[in-house]
């Protein structure tokens, strides 16, 4: 059984086995929740994800897919990056949305995580209806058979934070 809530704050402070990132297929660093985790966690991780990319990922890590680093001095023993897709008005995207939670914790397994944290992924800059983005979130957490334990969402800002609690307190 995992425990799925919601917390209003910035997750490069979190104490949790790993942290997931909102990244893109370079896996080497941009803006929002990627550029406070480079920032705080400091060279490792984009050491990591150079190496990540020399060795497995020469075209990038494609949409919908997760890997894992080192999480370097922040709390977390690993950063889990992940690629949303970005928001098409034209195109239904959501099961990559899906799969990047679904994968995301597949690797937490794999590592032997038992506490995870995950931001809005495709929220921000590749601009994803924050509602309809802590539905997808939410659901597939709960429709996917891990064992890690916990799993909370971060939410930077009032207005997601909302929209993640509003799903967290819906009977799954
Ligand atoms: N803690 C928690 N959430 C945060 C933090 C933080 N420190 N900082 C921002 N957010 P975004 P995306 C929220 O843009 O939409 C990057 O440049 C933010 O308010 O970080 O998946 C990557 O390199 C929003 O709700 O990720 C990619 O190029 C959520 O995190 C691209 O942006 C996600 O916003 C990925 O875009």
């Amino acid at each position: 059984m995992t425990t799925i809530e919601a917390v209003q704050g910035d997750i490069t402070r979190e104490r949790v086995d790993a942290i997931v990132n909102a990244a893109n297929s370079s896996l080497l660093g941009g803006g929002g929740v990627d550029g406070a985790i480079h920032r705080r966690g400091g060279p490792a991780i984009l050491e990591d994800c150079r190496k990540l990319r020399a060795s497995h990922y020469g075209k990038g890590l494609a949409t919908g897919r997760a890997v894992a680093t080192t999480a370097g001095n922040l709390d977390a023993r690993w950063v889990i990056h992940t690629v949303g897709p970005v928001y098409s008005t034209t195109e239904d995207r959501s099961g990559l949305l899906a799969s990047c939670y679904r994968e995301s914790l597949r690797v937490a397994d794999e590592l032997g995580a038992r506490t995870v944290a995950f931001p809005a992924v495709s929220a921000g800059v590749y601009g994803w209806p924050i509602e309809d983005a802590a539905r997808i979130a939410v659901q597939t957490v709960r429709d996917t058979e891990t064992a890690v334990e916990e799993v909370r969402f971060v939410l930077f800002d009032e207005r997601a934070f909302t929209a993640f609690a509003e799903q967290v307190d819906k009977p799954g």
